[in-house]
């Protein structure tokens, strides 16, 4: 496709695909001649223990949506064609991954850029785009984009969510309807975090104190972590005097969820 002039747009998923991912698909057929879309659950990126077995898979649905939401190529490939034996190169970077999900997934943003790295010198795109749900993620492949001089532009698309807030995720499959119920509570600490700011309180601990109470009040929800910080460097921020990211990640019952937002004064 490079060779005949043509522009490359790429989605990069582990499949299982939703309306969250068909909405970074259709926005890369905009701006793409030929779409590419990656389906490929990346053992690397998750630690002994995580749902690697069961992260839920799809492909006969997945190939049967990326058709019919007019993607020219997908690409699947087994685990040993881009881990072969031999395999022993990480990419790692030294700051953004300390913070946030990092902490208590240490080596899971090592094998996001690593994938992610392979996928791009295979694929060879000039866009790439991404979820803002993976806030972290999305800040990571930048930074690697523009350190390791990939000729790629890094597009992050928004959030999407169902009709009641639940940012959506291919893991929501996991939740019984009343954890699903409880997990509403991410949504709205971050919808409460922004009244609270709009009303002049601007300390962060405050705001993440509230945040806490609600989700406290679910005993389904195990709290990671609830951060207020720099939307770019991720480091937290005590007062906020500017765009800050708010970012939370819990489990309810066994599954992890994430979920954040861009606070505005
Ligand atoms: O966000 C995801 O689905 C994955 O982390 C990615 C970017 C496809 C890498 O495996």
């Amino acid at each position: 496709m490079r060779c005949l002039d043509k522009t490359i747009a790429f989605v990069p998923t582990m499949g299982y695909l939703h309306e969250g991912h068909l909405s970074l698909i259709r926005q890369g057929r905009k701006i793409g001649d030929c779409l590419v879309v990656s389906i490929f659950v990346n053992p690397i990126q998750f630690a002994p223990g995580e749902d690697f077995e069961d992260y839920p898979r799809d492909l006969e649905k997945d190939l049967v949506l990326a058709m019919k939401n007019g993607v020219d190529v997908v690409f699947t490939p087994y685990d040993k064609e881009l881990y072969s034996n031999g395999f022993q190169t990480d990419v790692n970077l030294k700051k953004l991954p300390n913070h946030l999900c990092g902490i208590s997934r240490p080596t899971f943003f090592s094998g996001v850029a690593t994938v992610v790295a392979k996928l791009f010198n295979i694929v060879k795109p000039h866009f790439a785009i991404f979820g803002k749900k993976d806030y972290q993620q999305l800040a990571i492949i930048r930074q690697m984009v523009s350190d390791l001089n990939f000729d790629i532009e890094i597009i992050g698309s928004e959030t999407l969510r169902e009709h009641d807030g639940l940012a959506m995720s291919s893991r929501n499959i996991y939740l019984t309807s009343e954890q699903r119920n409880s997990a509403l509570c991410l949504y709205k600490s971050l919808q409460k975090a922004q009244v609270l700011l709009s009303n002049g309180i601007n300390d962060s601990e405050k705001i993440i104190n509230t945040a806490l109470e609600i989700i406290k009040s679910h005993t389904d929800i195990e709290i990671d972590y609830i951060a207020i910080c720099d939307p770019q460097t991720l480091i937290d921020m005590k007062k906020i005097d500017g765009p800050a990211l708010m970012a939370l990640a819990v489990k309810v019952g066994k599954t992890r969820l994430i979920d954040n937002a861009i606070l505005n004064l």
